[in-house]
């Protein structure tokens, strides 16, 4: 069967160029590296890019606390946010920053098309000023009291304690958050983009399909809301790219930042002879997916369509998103020492553990994920150590030692081999949904099925006779081969181990099609032990090094920002 080759890009929100990246972050990138694997694996031409995001207020004030530009402070980030992803086996095409002369010319042609097309309106408003810093306040750098509840230190915008949203203005003894004087009114031009302009066609884009459901009846009360003019210019002293035609006025980071998906798929389309146009145009036949967390959706759903829409663009074939997520069944914490960074991890555990584990969590909704640690260990141990990996090595040593590594001419029990191949079309209809952990439950049954197969045939008792030597080469042999049915399956959330399956197996294992053929009269080559067992400690240790790495950065000079 040749299936229609789908020409795929896939998208993941861009981390800021401020932090570390941490767990939180690793849930979407995993989720979306699976996912491009995956459409790899089916024979499709599947591109993933992105970039890191690098502008906006927060990057400006992180670099002036660390008394740096925001030009070192972000160049060093993104090659700790590269390292970071590398390590994690996120097998991105390109990886740019929305600080490149590519994302300004990007974001300048589309201004340019949207204020053509009349989508952008100027006028004055009123907002908070720091008089001592020279600069407007954005409500997240503005603290006070809750005019609803009368929490003390809250955001500008909303309250933590009884989750009320509120304009700063109703803030109850405004504070800066950066130099913490009291706050003025000032008034200054802004730049609007109209999006009631663009009501219908969001409209149209939801109804097909695009969205999952419980993100379109979100967009939907966001409709019945009304949709407002969306600010899209800042002033400075602000990071970002110039508003052309301004002196002071800054592209807001929310602008570029998305632009920051085409920007860096427009450079790896440079780098490979890719059709752009081909891929961006109004008419696209290609497919463009953008996997982001839940807390993002407004600007993926509202904002960004709306500027491809007005720019001529194509929209998005589905924009997914996922939940946050949760470490031993809270938010992750500093104080804690759940609050781990993707390279503390790195320093204690193999990448595929996590990946596994995500993949075994993630369902097709936006419903958070928790990593209990404890279950963690559990669950890495038994499925991918005790069920997945032994079934190679409980066959691998017998086919050394008697057979001189060679696998015999047949399998002794084909109907077994089909049935495992006859689950493909399922599993695959299910990392195509996003179901990852359905698609675990089937693989991980199957891989009881060929356990039990072993502990049947005993060919470790079958071996100490002479007249079965035969049948237990076959026996190992069909061990070995539903093995690499299994590790096949499991490439796109375990590529480490995968690459280590195909050493061993001398043949590739990323191309589920090639599994019509099982693997007979070929030698393999010397069994190495593909992933071992987490030891506990090393969770201890890993959550030790997250307290202590917050000690540190505590001690720093700086200020919060989320
Ligand atoms: N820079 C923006 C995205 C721009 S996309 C054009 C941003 N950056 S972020 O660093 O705050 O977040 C990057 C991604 O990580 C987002 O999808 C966000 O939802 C996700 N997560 C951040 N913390 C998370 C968790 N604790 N759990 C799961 N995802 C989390 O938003
Ligand atoms: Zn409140």
């Amino acid at each position: 069967m040749t299936i229609k080759q789908r020409q795929i890009l896939v998208t993941s929100a861009l981390p800021y160029a401020n932090g570390a990246i941490h767990l939180g972050h690793m849930l979407g990138y995993i989720q979306t590296d699976i996912w491009a694997r995956f459409q790899r694996s089916q024979g499709h031409e599947c591109y993933f890019a992105w970039a890191d995001d690098a502008h906006g207020t927060p990057v400006m004030l992180s670099a002036r606390a660390e008394d740096t530009t925001p030009e070192e402070l972000i160049d060093r980030m993104i090659e700790e946010h590269k390292a970071d992803f590398r390590d994690f086996g996120i097998s991105y095409d390109n990886y740019s920053s929305t600080h490149s002369d590519y994302n300004r010319q990007q974001v300048e042609q589309i201004y340019q098309r949207l204020d053509e097309g009349g989508y952008i309106v100027r006028r004055k408003i009123k907002q908070m000023y720091d008089e001592e810093e020279g600069m407007f306040l954005p409500d997240r750098f503005i603290r006070g009291t809750c005019p609803k509840c009368g929490t003390h230190d809250q955001y500008g915008d909303s309250c933590e304690a009884c989750g009320s949203t509120y304009s700063p203005t109703d803030l109850l003894n405004p504070r800066s958050a950066v130099s913490g004087s009291k706050p003025v009114l000032r008034e200054s031009e802004h730049y609007f983009v109209r999006l009631a302009e663009f009501e219908q066609r969001l409209k149209d884009w939801m109804a097909s399909g695009a969205l999952q459901s419980e993100v379109a009846n979100k967009m939907q009360e966001w409709f019945t809301d009304g949709l407002r003019d969306w600010d899209i210019s800042r002033d400075a002293p602000y990071f970002g790219f110039r508003i052309p035609g301004t002196q002071d006025k800054y592209f807001y980071v929310w602008v570029d930042a998305p632009i920051g998906y085409i920007s860096s798929f427009r450079e790896l389309c440079e780098r490979e002879g890719l059709d752009f146009d081909h891929w961006w145009g109004v008419d696209s036949e290609a497919e463009v997916y953008h996997f982001i967390g839940k807390d993002i959706v407004y600007f993926h759903t509202l904002f960004w369509p709306a500027m491809l829409m007005g720019a001529s663009f194509r929209t998005p074939t589905a924009v997914y998103v996922h939940g946050f997520l949760m470490v031993n069944g809270v938010k992750m914490s500093k104080s804690r020492g759940t609050f781990i960074k993707a390279r503390t991890y790195l320093n204690h555990l193999n990448p595929d553990y996590l990946r596994y584990y995500f993949a075994a969590k993630l369902g097709p909704g936006t419903a958070d994920i928790d990593l209990n640690l404890e279950d963690f260990v559990q669950r890495v141990n038994s499925d991918v150590v005790g069920k997945v990996v032994n079934i190679a090595s409980r066959c691998a040593g017998f086919i050394q030692r008697k057979f001189d590594g060679r696998l015999s001419k047949n399998l002794p029990a084909p109907e077994l081999y089909s049935s495992f191949i006859k689950a493909r079309e399922t599993i695959a209809a299910d990392f195509e949904g996003r179901n990852y952990q359905s698609a675990i439950r089937r693989i991980m049954s199957l891989a009881d099925q060929a356990n039990r197969y072993i502990d049947d045939e005993k060919p470790w008792q079958q071996i100490k006779r002479e007249d079965r030597q035969e049948h237990v080469q076959g026996v190992c042999t069909q061990g070995i081969n539903l093995f690499r049915v299994l590790i096949t399956y499991l490439a796109p959330v375990l590529p480490f181990t995968a690459q280590k399956a195909a050493a061993f197996l001398g043949q590739d294992v990323d191309d589920w099609q090639a599994l019509d053929q099982p693997m007979l009269d070929v030698p393999v080559n010397t069994f190495q032990p593909l992933v071992t067992r987490i030891d506990p400690l090393k969770i201890k240790a890993m959550v030790d090094d997250s307290r202590e790495s917050l000690k540190l950065a505590g001690s720093k000079p700086g200020m919060r920002v989320t």
